[in-house]
C-alpha cells in the first residue's frame, strides 16, 4: 500500500511517515519546497505521478498567532490547500485522513466536547481548520477527521522544548494555569493514524492522549522528568495576552473512537515518561 503525507517533515509528520515505513508501507512525501499545496497543478502532477492508494494530509499553516495577521496566507494553506488535496482524493475515490484542532470549539465550560459539538472556532486559524473539515467532506466520501491538540513530540518546536529552553536561564516560569485540555504525544497518534488509515472506519475522531490537565501543570510535570529546579508560576490567561484567542476548555470526548474500537492513546504522563526515556 502506498500512503502519501503531506507535511511529512513537520512535527506529526515525522512521526507519521517513521510509523508507516516501520509497517512496511511505501510513502509518497509531500512537503515544501517541492510540492506547494496550494498550487492545484503540484498537487496534481505529485498524485499522477505517484498514484497513492490513501492520504495522510498534515500539512498546514500552524503559526497561530500570526495566522491572525497573515489571514491570507493562513487560509490559502489551510483553506484552499486542503481543498486542492480533498478534490483529487475525491475524484481519484481514495481514502483521506484529516488533522483538525481543539480551535474549532469555542472553549466554553467544563464538559468534554463530543465530535458532533457545536463548531464556533475561537481564532483564524480555528476558522481555516474549521472551513477544512468543511472541504474534506464535501470533497471526499472516505474521510478521517482525527482532531488533536497540544502536540509534543520529539521533532518541531512545541511547548515541551519552550519550557526547557526557558528553564535553562529562568528560576522562575509564569505559565497559564486556566486553559485546561490533553497533550498529543506524536509518536501515540501516529500509531493511531496509521492504524486508521487501512481501515475503513472512517469518520471524525478527537484523539489526544488521556487526562486533563492545564498548561502549569504540564509544564510542572516537564521540570519534574527533565530534574530542572525551576518553578512554574501558575497565571491566569488574562495577563497572558497572545494574539490569537486560547480556549479555556479543550477536553475532547473520545467516545468516537471507542465506538469505532479503536484504542485510545495512554495517559499524557505516561506519554510524556518515555518521551524522557527516548
Ligand atoms: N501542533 C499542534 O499542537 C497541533 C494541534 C492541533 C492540530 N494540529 C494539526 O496537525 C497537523 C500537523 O501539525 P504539526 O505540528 O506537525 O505542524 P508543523 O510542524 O508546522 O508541520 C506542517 C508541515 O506542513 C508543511 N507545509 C506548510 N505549508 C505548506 C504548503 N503550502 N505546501 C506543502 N507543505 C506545507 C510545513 O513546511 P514548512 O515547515 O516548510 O512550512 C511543515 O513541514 C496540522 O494539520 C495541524 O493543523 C497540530
Amino acid at each position: 500500500m502506498k500512503v502519501a503525507v503531506t507535511g511529512s517533515k513537520g512535527q506529526l509528520g515525522t512521526e507519521v511517515t517513521a510509523e508507516l515505513k516501520r509497517r512496511g508501507f511505501e510513502i509518497a512525501e509531500i512537503d515544501l519546497p517541492q510540492v506547494d499545496i496550494t498550487n492545484e497543478a503540484e498537487v496534481r502532477d505529485c498524485f499522477l505521478k505517484a498514484s497513492p492508494d490513501a492520504v495522510i494530509h498534515l500539512a498546514a499553516y500552524t503559526a497561530v498567532d500570526r495566522a491572525e495577521e497573515e489571514k491570507d496566507f493562513c487560509y490559502a494553506v489551510n483553506v484552499t490547500g486542503t481543498e486542492h488535496i480533498a478534490r483529487i482524493c475525491g475524484e481519484l475515490d481514495i481514502p483521506v485522513l484529516f488533522t483538525s484542532t481543539d480551535y474549532v470549539f469555542d472553549g466554553s465550560g467544563t464538559d468534554f466536547f463530543e465530535t458532533g459539538s457545536r463548531i464556533a472556532p475561537c481564532n483564524y486559524y480555528g476558522q481555516t481548520k474549521a472551513l477544512a473539515e468543511d472541504v474534506i467532506k464535501k470533497y471526499c466520501k472516505k474521510f478521517f477527521i482525527v482532531r488533536i491538540s497540544w502536540v509534543f513530540g520529539p521533532h518541531g518546536k512545541n511547548f515541551v522544548f519552550t519550557m526547557l529552553n526557558l528553564a535553562k536561564t529562568k528560576d522562575e516560569i509564569s505559565v497559564v494555569c486556566d486553559q485546561k485540555g490533553s497533550p498529543t504525544y506524536a509518536p501515540d497518534v501516529a500509531v493511531l493514524i496509521a492504524d486508521m488509515i487501512v481501515s475503513e472506519k472512517y469518520g471524525t475522531y478527537h484523539a489526544t492522549n488521556e487526562g486533563v490537565c492545564s498548561w502549569a501543570e504540564f509544564a510542572r510535570e516537564i521540570m519534574k522528568l527533565s530534574g530542572s529546579n525551576a518553578i512554574i508560576k501558575d497565571i491566569p490567561s488574562a495577563v497572558y495576552p497572545t494574539a490569537a484567542v486560547r480556549p479555556l476548555n479543550s477536553r475532547l470526548s473520545k467516545a468516537s473512537l471507542d465506538k469505532a474500537g479503536f484504542e485510545r492513546l495512554p495517559d499524557w504522563k505516561n506519554a510524556l515518561e518515555r518521551f524522557f526515556r527516548n
